[in-house]
């Protein structure tokens, strides 16, 4: 594989073309318009949320998530986490490592900043966390932004930052 250029901004840094290829990146998986796509990351994504992007040297954009700022309360306690989310792999390069290269510079942006990650994760891919070292969080029942969550979720905590125990109830506080 070509030289890799990894970027890590936030909102309000990103570049306009940086944010069409995002948007064009998203496309590839999620069907919506242009337009659905500019407004659900207005409507859900904050100025100071962090976007990775990884650039083959050329210019192509193969890989993208955004790690957003989430409180999380788990049986009653409060953690601030780092919430992943809209992790995607141009499709013209699935299967070549590229989601596992994204995953472990997220883990490792996750590390430095101290924080902890969580994601909510559709099943078939369970799988692929795992491989990238994240753990489901078993709970009794999960809601997100006051709505019931029915899926899975994961959480990567290196610096072993919060007690770990089945939970009886994990809030999110906002979608991402
Ligand atoms: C999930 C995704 C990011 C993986 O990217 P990728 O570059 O193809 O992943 P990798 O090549 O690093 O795969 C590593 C391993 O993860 C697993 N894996 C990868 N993609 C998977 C998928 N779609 N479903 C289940 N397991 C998967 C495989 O075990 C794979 O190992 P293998 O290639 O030896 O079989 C990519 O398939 C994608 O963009 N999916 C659509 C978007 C999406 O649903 N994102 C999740 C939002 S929460």
């Amino acid at each position: 594989m070509n030289e890799l250029v990894i970027k890590t901004k936030i909102t309000s840094e990103l570049e306009e073309r940086e944010m069409n290829d995002l948007i064009t990146l998203k496309q590839q998986h999620w069907g919506y318009s242009v337009e659905e796509h500019k407004n659900w990351l207005a409507d859900n994504i904050y100025p100071d949320d962090n976007h990775m992007l990884i650039y083959r040297g050329g210019g192509v954009l193969l890989a993208y998530l955004n790690a957003v700022n989430v409180d999380v309360s788990i049986n009653q306690s409060m953690y601030r986490m780092l919430g992943i989310g809209n992790v995607c792999v141009d499709k013209d390069n699935a299967h070549a490592g590229v989601g596992s290269i994204l995953m472990a510079c997220i883990n490792a942006f996750i590390k430095k900043a101290d924080s902890i990650g969580i994601l909510l994760c559709k099943e078939p891919l369970i799988n692929f966390y795992e491989h990238s070292g994240w753990q489901i969080i078993r709970s009794q029942s999960s809601f997100v932004n006051g709505q019931l969550f029915s899926h899975t979720i994961m959480n990567f905590d290196p610096n072993h930052k919060y007690i770990k125990e089945d939970a009886s109830l994990i809030e999110v506080s906002r979608n991402f």
